[in-house]
């Protein structure tokens, strides 16, 4: 099974030696195409006024799912032009932008050679540097700039390094939080969202960057929310919010918010690396020729935006899809993970567990954590859906809603249904071709060629080994709102 791949499912090839970085490719990947070629439908409207609606549409009359799905229908494409926020008055950025909503127009984001990656990671809008100690950090490097090869290695490294404490590592912290859960569950219903944050900041922290929270009695209390104050002030602009509309439409989506709000929690973040990360920090130097500064401000980064935020919205969503179950899946996971870990848990034991990895996968399909991806025509190019051929302009911005592309009924049967087993036995291994929740296939290779996430096969393990840790522990566990309210400890 691919998670076995883990610890070598990152390739090493350089980006230089190849002048035009190789697409990944899926069987799905567009070929030239003898498909009817139609003018890309939809239109940006009137200047300031276009964007303007738009950007109310999306984030409050419709919200992101039903403004996308709409117009749809009403361009009868999955190919459109629209506008996204953020935009109007005070945002230099162009919301103008070609939606790609089908798993075959989508795909064309991973072809690094039709499509450049600088600066868009959420889109035109590019949160100030200062955020990232004053540099462009990995993610909004494209493939072509050398700097990109160098942090992607350093960061696919300290995954790889981290393997011998992984899973002493997630056991430990996840035995802290489960006592504290239970330790409260008398008092009433526990939220997870705080405890399952705490866990993530803790885990990543020593996995990414070799830093123990526990030498830090600030860390380990406040380190997630100093995390959390910090993201949030960069996205708020992109984040649809649907709740106290229009004082969220004037307030925190009309201008982007100043660094200085956050500077105290971020360089306390900085010194708790910088005291804690020393060897990861040091590999980072003489392996991979990083400056210390750029060494800290990447591994912050990597491990605050894009594995502590995709794992706060995921490690949620996984628990929920465990609550919404009607049909019995905890008991079905729980036979598997207690047939498969008889002897304790292992990489081995979880590469073992189909069900439960199915059941991750298919959690990232219907819930995305990162639902927006983005790409810039390198070139005159032709882009094609299932059923049409299109001709996207060089510099126009292609983007792409995921929670709708995993839905595209082509490529996913009854694609709207949560099916727990879906990406078993062969046909659903062959689905993964089309699982893209990190930016690629979950069959891809993440390299210094493409803009993969490297995390892709470490996020799939880890919330296997979550939910193969849960049950262990727990016959079940009972989840409504975002809360646990009861649990049922193991008879064995
Ligand atoms: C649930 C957790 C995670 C999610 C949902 C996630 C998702 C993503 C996505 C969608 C991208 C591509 C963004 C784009 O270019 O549009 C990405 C890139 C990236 N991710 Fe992850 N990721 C997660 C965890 C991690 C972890 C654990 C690491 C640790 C190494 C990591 C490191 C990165 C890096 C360095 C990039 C930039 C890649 C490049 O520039 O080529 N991510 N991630």
């Amino acid at each position: 099974m691919y998670l076995s791949s883990f610890s070598t499912g990152y390739s090493k090839i350089p980006a230089k030696m190849t002048s035009s970085p190789p697409p990944v490719k899926t069987s799905i990947t567009p070929q030239p195409t003898s498909l009817p070629t139609r003018t890309i439908p939809g239109s940006y409207g009137l200047p300031i006024l276009g964007p303007l609606t738009d950007r109310l549409d999306y984030s409050w009359f419709s919200g992101n799912d039903a403004f996308f799905k709409k117009r749809v229908e009403k361009n009868q494409s999955t190919v459109f032009r629209t506008n996204v926020p953020p935009c109007f008055p005070f945002f230099l950025a162009n919301p103008n932008v070609v939606a790609v909503l089908d798993v075959k127009s989508f795909s064309h984001l991973f072809d690094m050679e039709l499509v450049d990656k600088k600066n868009i990671l959420v889109g035109d809008f590019m949160p100030s540097t200062k955020f990232t100690g004053d540099r462009r950090v990995c993610a909004y490097l494209d493939t072509t700039e050398p700097q990109h090869e160098k942090i992607k290695d350093f960061a696919a490294d300290t995954l790889k390094r981290s393997t011998t404490i992984m899973i002493p590592t997630l056991t430990t912290l996840l035995d802290t939080m489960w006592d504290t859960v239970e330790s409260q569950l008398p008092s009433g219903p526990v939220s997870y969202l705080v405890p399952i944050q705490k866990f993530c900041f803790a885990f990543l922290s020593r996995c990414i960057a070799g830093a123990d929270t526990a030498n830090s009695p600030d860390m380990a209390e406040n380190g997630y929310l100093r995390m959390d104050r910090w993201l949030g002030v960069q996205l708020l602009p992109t984040v649809p919010i649907n709740a106290f509309q229009p004082l969220v439409e004037i307030f925190l989506h009309s201008f982007p918010y100043p660094y200085f709000l956050v500077s105290n929690d971020y360089n306390k973040l900085y010194e708790f690396i910088e005291a804690e990360g020393k060897e990861v920090i040091s590999r980072g130097q003489t392996e991979f020729k990083l400056s210390k500064d750029d060494a800290i401000h990447n591994l912050l980064f990597i491990l605050g935006f894009n594995a502590f935020g995709g794992f706060s919205i995921f490690l949620p969503s996984l628990l929920a899809s465990l609550g919404s179950d009607k049909s019995g899946i905890q008991e079905k996971l729980r036979k598997e993970v207690r047939e498969k870990a008889e002897s304790g848990l292992s990489f081995k034991s979880v590469t073992e567990m189909d069900l439960v990895q199915s059941f991750v996968y298919e959690t990232l399909r219907l819930n995305p954590p990162v639902p927006l991806q983005y790409g810039r025509a390198r070139k005159d190019f032709e882009l094609s859906s299932h059923d049409s051929a299109y001709n996207v302009k060089k510099g126009e911005l292609l983007c792409g809603y995921q929670p709708l592309v995993m839905r595209d009924p082509k490529v996913f049967d009854d694609p709207e249904t949560f099916i727990p087993d879906r990406f078993t036995k062969e046909k659903g291994k062959e689905l993964l071709n089309y699982l893209y929740w990190s930016n690629g296939p979950q069959t891809g290779t993440p390299s210094a060629s493409n803009k993969q996430c490297p995390g892709k096969d470490f996020v799939a393990l880890t919330a296997s080994l979550f939910l193969a840790h849960l049950f262990l522990r727990y016959d079940s566990v009972t989840i409504a709102d975002g809360s646990f309210s009861g649990v049922e400890k193991a008879k064995q």
